[in-house]
């Protein structure tokens, strides 16, 4: 259905967002319930209920605990239409789409079931969905490095069709030991991105930089704490792919209000806002920019402005990001 305001909505690319994130709970249900899972919530209200973060560790529980419900391919080709169809009615044109290969393998599900139940939605979202899309496997942080390794090398063996690699779950530890993983990625043609300044330090927006080769950096909001990084992202263009209301209900920030976004956009870094994980954070880009407008009071201009830089940042080669501009 229409949303308000929908028309004056500018077209725009959604970079930072995790397909297990848009697992909402209705589905989770449908999909517990077909595949004979039992989830450890009453209803839909209660698991809702649960949404109540204290940190990213918090989240990423819950996170992980739901895909339990995600068995077969159709259940991952059931949810990525049902994310395709939210994010064409948020404005979305085109969307580069995250997973985290290793949390299903983890749990017994094969590579090849999530792969083939996301592709099979992907080759025709432009068509079904108006979404040109771009597939990214995520490697965990806080899993082993060798073990990334092992997974990108059956991606590549298969031939999935990935576009990229990004970095995700717990910020924790040192990003080095995935060097390697990344070095091979990009031997083998693939885009790189990698999260980091959510709740670690400015030196973590560093060492993804110069350590792993990544081109773009998601979150990166903590880079505020250091204005030599802040002089170097602005230089070099690296795109921030920014979450607002993740970083409120992850507690990143203590409020949308005191989010640096405004000193982020006024320090002249090339950032785009994006959400993360829509089912568990309160929204979808759409509600990202009505959040940010009732706070900030951001205009048309500054919106077009945050449109335009989620297409200049996004893995399109230039010829297509310019048919967005
Ligand atoms: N995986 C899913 N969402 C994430 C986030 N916000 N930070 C780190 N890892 C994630
Ligand atoms: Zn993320």
């Amino acid at each position: 259905e229409p949303r308000p305001g929908a028309g004056a909505r500018p077209p725009r690319a959604e970079l930072h967002l995790h397909l297990e994130g848009t697992l909402e709970p209705e589905l989770a249900f449908a999909l517990a319930e077909r595949n004979g899972v039992a989830l450890p919530f009453a209803d839909v209200a209660a698991l809702r209920a649960a949404y109540d973060f204290g940190d990213l560790q918090s989240f990423l529980d819950l996170y992980y605990a739901n895909m339990a419900v995600l068995r077969t391919a159709d259940d991952f080709a059931e949810l990525t239409r049902a994310y395709l169809r939210r994010a064409a009615a948020a404005g979305v044109r085109h969307a580069e789409i995250m997973f985290d290969p290793q949390a299903h393998l983890l749990r017994g599900v094969p590579l090849a079931t999530v792969v083939d139940g996301i592709t099979s939605v992907l080759v025709t979202s432009e068509r079904d969905f108006g979404v040109s899309t771009l597939l990214i496997a995520a490697f965990l942080r806080d899993r082993p490095a060798g073990e990334a390794l092992s997974v990108l090398d059956a991606l590549l063996a298969t031939g999935a069709p990935i576009a990229g690699v990004g970095l995700d779950s717990a910020e924790v530890g040192s990003a080095a030991p995935f060097g390697p993983v990344f070095a091979r990625a990009a031997a083998a043609g693939l885009r790189r991105t990698a999260h980091a300044g959510e709740e670690g330090p400015p030196a973590n927006v560093v060492e993804v930089l110069d350590v792993l080769g990544a081109e773009r950096v998601d979150h990166g909001v903590r880079a505020m704490e250091d204005p030599a990084l802040v002089a170097r992202l602005a230089r070099d263009r690296v795109p921030l792919t920014v979450c607002p209301l993740s970083n409120v209900r992850l507690q990143a920030v203590p409020s949308l209000a005191e989010h640096p976004l405004p000193r982020m956009v006024e320090a002249g870094l090339h950032v785009s806002v994006h959400s993360d994980d829509p089912a568990y954070f309160g929204g979808y880009v759409d509600d990202v920019d009505d959040a940010l407008t009732a706070t900030f009071g951001m205009g048309a201009r500054e919106r077009a402005a945050l449109a335009a830089a989620s297409f200049t940042g996004s893995f399109l080669p230039a010829d297509r990001v310019r048919e967005h501009l």
